[in-house]
């Protein structure tokens, strides 16, 4: 028995139909698997592997280079604490401290009830929006361990905390694996995986050793 569900096992067939190669799926399946899981099981990297042609090695040394991906079980929301300079220096590593007395999970850790998972995380590209957290990877800028609670409080009592801060966003949080509320739709006829590279007709333009190039800019 696989490890997708038949909805997923339909989806999964339809993204590797996309692409040239099988083995080009092995990321939009990871996603996949991770999104019916909360994370990448033993069993999903073996399928992945049969239904791309490539060994369960290669999915776990491609997904392994990505920090997203997760290999082991986490909590429903990932709650990640830049300490990195910027957010040092404005309180970053006591916003952190806070985090885990609070949880009572430390960095690294997952809750006992499996809602949260703690990780203390290098720079996340907000430095100007220092001390910043992100949960399951939306964003809350310029942090106090008070916009810290009201999250924690929010996500207990089922409500969205979306209007405490999270920037760039709106609506709901959806649980760890499910980053994406829209999914991909690719009509048949503009899918890359209609012949292998190799017998493609055409070049791209890209690859022609007559393609201008335009260097006046
Ligand atoms: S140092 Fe925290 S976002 Fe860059």
């Amino acid at each position: 028995m696989g490890y997708f569900s038949d909805t997923n096992q339909s989806l999964a067939l339809e993204i590797i139909g996309r692409y040239p190669r099988p083995k080009s799926a092995v990321i939009p399946l990871l996603h996949l698997a991770q999104e019916q899981e909360g994370w990448v099981t033993r069993e999903a990297m073996l399928q992945i592997a049969d239904l791309t042609g490539v060994t369960p090695a290669e999915v776990l040394g491609t997904g392994s280079f990505y920090e997203m991906f997760k290999f082991h079980p986490v909590g429903r929301y990932m709650v990640n604490v830049c300490t990195n300079i910027s957010c040092q220096l404005l309180g970053g590593e006591e916003l952190l401290d806070h985090v885990e007395s609070t949880l009572g999970a430390g960095a690294g850790d997952t809750t006992e009830d499996g809602m949260f998972t703690v990780e203390d995380v290098e720079c996340v590209a907000a430095c100007t929006e220092g001390p910043c957290f992100t949960v399951n990877y939306r964003y809350f800028h310029r942090a106090t361990p008070g916009v810290f609670d009201e999250v924690v409080a929010d996500l207990r009592e089922g409500r969205s905390p979306i209007q405490r801060g999270a920037a760039g966003d709106s609506g709901d949080m959806p649980e760890h694996g499910r980053l994406g509320r829209v999914r991909q739709e690719i009509p048949a006829g503009r899918r890359a995986g209609v012949v292998p590279p190799e017998q493609a007709g055409e070049q791209p333009v890209w690859l022609s050793s007559t393609a201008e190039v335009d260097t006046s800019g």
